[in-house]
């Protein structure tokens, strides 16, 4: 099974390939803000908590999401591969998945860094609030969200770095593009895999 991380500031397209490669490669997706999304639809006491933090355009704390990432991974099995996106955010994240995945005797293959500059996010991330209507995408949540990336979760790609996993894309131009420049990247891990389990 291969676990890819997806990362990038928001607006940088995680969401958007994670679909190109479900399409692909069918493989299992986990957004942990698509779930944070669902359970304050649902009104859950999770979801109250995650709204305190989401509409103002901070991280939900790092306990309250690693408890809910634990149950995901625990139950994980039969599938080609898991595509993380939004999760881990903070180093403590990132540490945490390391070690809950060690325990599984399963590791993170692979992090696709998308990067793209702070005019086009705010560009991308405008136009989206303004056709889906999502709560979050207003100029000034969104200045937020993109310090909080900065303050808490572009340390990470040093994290991942150093343990030999990061690949930076250009995450700029259409989506075909983007995704063209990561399949070649996904194809290696999968061969890496192949090769040492057979
Ligand atoms: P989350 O839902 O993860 O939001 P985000 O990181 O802000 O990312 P976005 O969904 O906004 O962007 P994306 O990178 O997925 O880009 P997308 O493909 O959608 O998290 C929301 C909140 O939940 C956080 O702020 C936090 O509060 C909380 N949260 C979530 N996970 C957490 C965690 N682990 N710990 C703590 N808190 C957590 O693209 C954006 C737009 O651009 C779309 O409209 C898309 O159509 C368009 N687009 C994409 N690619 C292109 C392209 N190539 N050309 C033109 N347009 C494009």
């Amino acid at each position: 099974m291969l676990n890819v991380l997806i990362f990038g500031a928001p607006g940088s397209g995680k969401g958007t390939q994670s679909e190109e490669l479900i399409r692909k490669y069918g493989f299992k997706h986990i957004s942990t803000g698509d779930m944070l999304r669902a359970e304050i639809k649902a009104q859950t006491p999770l979801g109250e908590i995650a709204a305190r933090y989401i509409n103002d355009g901070n991280l939900v704390p790092d306990d309250v999401i690693v408890e809910m990432m634990e149950q995901f991974v625990l139950t994980q099995k039969d599938t080609e591969g898991i595509i993380y996106d939004g999760f881990p955010r903070t180093v403590p994240q990132g540490e945490a998945l390391w070690s809950m995945l060690e325990r599984h005797n399963d590791k993170v293959d692979l992090v696709l860094n998308l990067q793209v500059p702070e005019e086009v996010l705010i560009e991308r991330l405008l136009h989206r609030g303004e056709v889906s209507g999502r709560a979050d995408d207003n100029m000034e949540t969104i200045r937020k969200r993109l310090e909080v990336y900065e303050t808490s979760t572009a340390a990470l790609a040093d994290f991942f770095s150093a343990k030999g996993v990061l690949h930076n894309v250009v995450g700029t131009g259409t989506v075909e593009e983007i995704t063209a420049r990561i399949i070649p990247i996904v194809d290696g891990a999968l061969e890496r895999v192949k090769t040492l389990t057979q």
